[in-house]
């Protein structure tokens, strides 16, 4: 027998550290966790405990609002959610890549296909409101009519038509915070993450940001929304997890996933 050296058939071959690439969201089957925590703990220096032993499973296409006072731990679930910030302990999972085997290169890409709303807003002051919202279209490379006609669309939708050619510096807390809403719904993305997306905003643009929340769900879109504002989830017919001190306290709504302090 000749030793050439190959890897003899069905043996590892010796150099098997392959990239793990990204599974995408789109395509994921319907039936599956598209989020899925499974005792996540998240820790801060030196001994903040954020979040504790957590679960959660979010389906494709739910909406979900995740609830809780201030200090509950709604933030930082949602940080890891889009790889911002890393669990302790505990695995998160999303469309079946778990975040913690992914390297950096690929978190880029399936950070561009969620739509995050920050507490912060995170909007770029300089630019005007349409520069904004066009951001995350231009990255996926759409025509510029396609843009113009979306940011058009959710200008309207969200009451601020009239600030389009405006500063983002030059408009008020609410106007900003629609302006980040617009920006992470432009292509409509398979997954939204937005973090207190009331939280400056009067009842009737409440009224907008929910609709168009509704609306990117109707689509396809699966949305978790983390607030402390009772008005947007009391009435609503989706399903609602509270959070209280890093710890699920509770839970209604009309589809029941896997939900447990494990
Ligand atoms: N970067 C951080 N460093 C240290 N502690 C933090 C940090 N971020 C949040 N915390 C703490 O973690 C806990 C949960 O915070 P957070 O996730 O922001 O809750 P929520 O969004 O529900 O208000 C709080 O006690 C908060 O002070
Ligand atoms: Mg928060």
């Amino acid at each position: 027998m000749v030793d050439n050296g190959s890897t003899p058939a069905g043996s590892i071959p010796r150099n098997n550290q392959k990239p793990v690439l990204i599974k995408m969201l789109k395509s994921f089957p319907d039936d599956m966790p598209i989020v899925d925590i499974v005792k996540a703990t998240k820790v801060y220096p030196p001994d903040i405990i954020a979040v504790q032993n957590v679960s959660l499973a979010v389906g494709k296409g739910e909406l979900v609002f995740l609830t809780g006072m201030s200090g509950a731990g709604k933030t930082t679930l949602l940080k890891m959610i889009c790889c911002i910030e890393r669990p302790t302990k505990g695995v998160i999972e999303v469309a079946g890549n778990d975040l913690s085997r992914i390297r950096q290169s690929e978190i880029q890409k399936l950070r561009r296909q969620i739509g995050v709303v920050y507490q912060d807003f995170k909007i770029l002051p300089r630019q005007t409101v349409y520069e904004n919202i066009a951001i995350p279209m231009e990255v996926m490379y759409r025509s510029p009519k396609v843009i113009r006609k979306r940011v058009g669309q959710l200008l309207e939708i969200l009451g601020i038509t009239h600030k389009r050619e405006v500063q983002a510096a030059k408009l008020s807390r609410g106007e900003q915070q629609r302006v980040a809403i617009a920006r992470a719904a432009a292509n409509a993305p398979p997954l939204i993450l937005a973090d207190e997306p009331t939280g400056n905003l009067d009842q009737e643009a409440s009224g907008y940001v929910m609709e168009l929340f509704e609306q990117l769900n109707k689509s396809g879109s699966t949305v978790i929304i983390a607030t402390h504002d009772e008005s947007i989830y009391r009435k609503s017919r989706h399903r609602t997890v509270e959070l209280a001190h890093g710890l699920f306290s509770g839970h209604v709504g009309h589809r029941q996933l896997p939900l447990i302090n494990a």
